[in-house]
C-alpha cells in the first residue's frame, strides 16, 4: 500500500480529479466504492446548503472515504472549508492560488490537504505552506494550464526530487501502463480526470464522451482569454473559433454559467469541452469500476 493510500484510506492510490458539475455524487461514491478516492468538484462551490446536499448523496452511496476539491480564490472558501469539516470529509484537494489558509484551517481538524502544483516552485511553496502531499500536474491534463506547462514526465520525477512530502501524477493517465509509469516516475498515486469523464457513471453528456472516445492523442487545444491562463480542450467547432479569434473577444464573451448547458446538456455552442491528450488513448465508455480496476492491474510485462 502506498502512502498516498494509507493517507486518505483508500484500497488504491487512485485519486479522481475535481472537474466541476460533472463530478455528480453518483460518480464520486462509484469510485470510492472501486477502492479509488472520489472528489466533488467544489472548487468554486459558493452554496453551503448544496455542498451539505451533495456530500450527504455521496454518504448515502457509499460508507468509503471520500474528498471535496476547494480553491482560495473561491470568495467564501472558508465557508465552504468549514462545510466539510462539519460533513466529516477526511481530504480535500486544493488548486490554483495559495493553500495555506486552507491548511491553517483545517490541519487542527485532522483533514489532509493535497494541492495541486503544475510546477516545481508550486511544489515547493505548497510544501512550505504545510500540505500533507503535492499533486504534480502536468501539461497534458484536461483543464487549466500555464502556456508554459512542463509534461507529467519531466514534472513528476523532478517534484519527486524537490519535495519530502508524498507526489501524486496527474495529466495523461488513463490506463495501466500510465498509472504504472507514474509509479515508476516517482509518484505515490495518481490524479486521473479525462478518463471518467467517459465512465458509466459521470453525469457529462453523451456528446462529451463521445468526443472523447473520438479523439486523436494531437486533437486536443489549448484556448484562453488572456494568454495566460489557458485551458485544454475538445477541438469542438466553438474551440477552434475561439482559437482563430486574436482579439480574445469570443472566449471574453462565453460566461462561465453556460458550462452546464454544455458538460451536462451538450449544446456545444455554449461552452468549450475541457479535456486531456489522453482522450486519444481513451477508446469507449467503461464504468468507474472496469476504469479502476484495469488501471491497477499489473498489465503485461
Ligand atoms: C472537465 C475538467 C474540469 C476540471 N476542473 C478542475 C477543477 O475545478 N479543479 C481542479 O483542481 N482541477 C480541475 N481539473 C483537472 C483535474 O482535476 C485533473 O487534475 C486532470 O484532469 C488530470 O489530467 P487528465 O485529464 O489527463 O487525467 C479539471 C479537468 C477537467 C478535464
Amino acid at each position: 500500500m502506498t502512502v498516498i493510500a494509507q493517507m486518505l484510506g483508500t484500497k488504491y492510490p487512485v485519486i479522481q480529479g475535481a472537474m466541476g458539475v460533472i463530478c455528480n455524487p453518483e460518480m464520486v461514491a462509484a469510485v470510492s466504492q472501486a477502492g479509488g478516492f472520489g472528489v466533488l468538484g467544489s472548487a468554486f462551490q459558493d452554496d453551503a446548503e448544496e455542498l451539505r446536499r451533495q456530500i450527504e448523496q455521496v454518504r448515502a452511496l457509499t460508507d468509503k472515504p471520500f474528498g471535496a476539491n476547494l480553491t482560495v480564490l473561491n470568495p467564501r472558501c472558508a465557508e465552504m472549508a468549514q462545510v466539510m469539516v462539519e460533513m466529516g470529509l477526511k481530504a480535500i484537494t486544493t488548486s490554483a492560488g495559495d493553500p495555506g489558509p486552507l491548511v491553517e484551517q483545517l490541519r487542527p481538524h485532522g483533514v489532509k490537504v493535497l494541492h495541486v502544483c503544475p510546477s516545481v516552485g508550486k511544489a515547493v511553496k505548497a510544501q512550505a505552506a504545510g500540505v500533507d502531499a503535492v499533486i504534480a500536474e502536468g501539461g497534458e491534463s484536461g483543464g487549466i494550464q500555464g502556456p508554459d506547462a512542463v509534461s507529467t514526465m519531466v514534472l513528476v520525477p523532478a517534484v519527486a526530487d524537490a519535495v519530502s512530502l508524498p507526489v501524486v501524477a496527474a495529466g495523461g493517465i488513463g490506463d495501466s501502463r500510465g498509472y504504472r509509469a507514474a509509479l515508476a516516475l516517482g509518484a505515490q498515486g495518481v490524479q486521473v480526470g479525462t478518463r471518467f469523464i467517459a465512465s458509466t457513471e459521470c453525469i457529462a453528456h453523451q456528446s462529451y464522451k463521445e468526443g472523447i472516445c473520438r479523439a486523436r492523442t494531437d486533437d486536443t487545444i489549448l484556448v484562453g482569454r488572456t494568454g495566460r491562463i489557458l485551458v485544454r480542450v475538445l477541438p469542438t467547432d466553438l474551440a477552434r473559433r475561439i482559437r482563430q479569434d486574436q482579439s480574445g473577444e469570443l472566449a471574453a464573451s462565453i460566461p462561465r454559467q453556460n458550462i452546464g448547458k454544455a458538460w451536462l446538456h451538450g449544446d456545444l455552442e455554449a461552452y468549450t469541452l475541457a479535456a486531456g491528450q489522453v482522450a486519444g488513448l481513451v477508446r469507449e465508455v467503461k464504468t468507474v469500476r472496469e476504469i479502476i480496476e484495469e488501471m491497477v492491474s499489473p498489465g503485461e510485462a
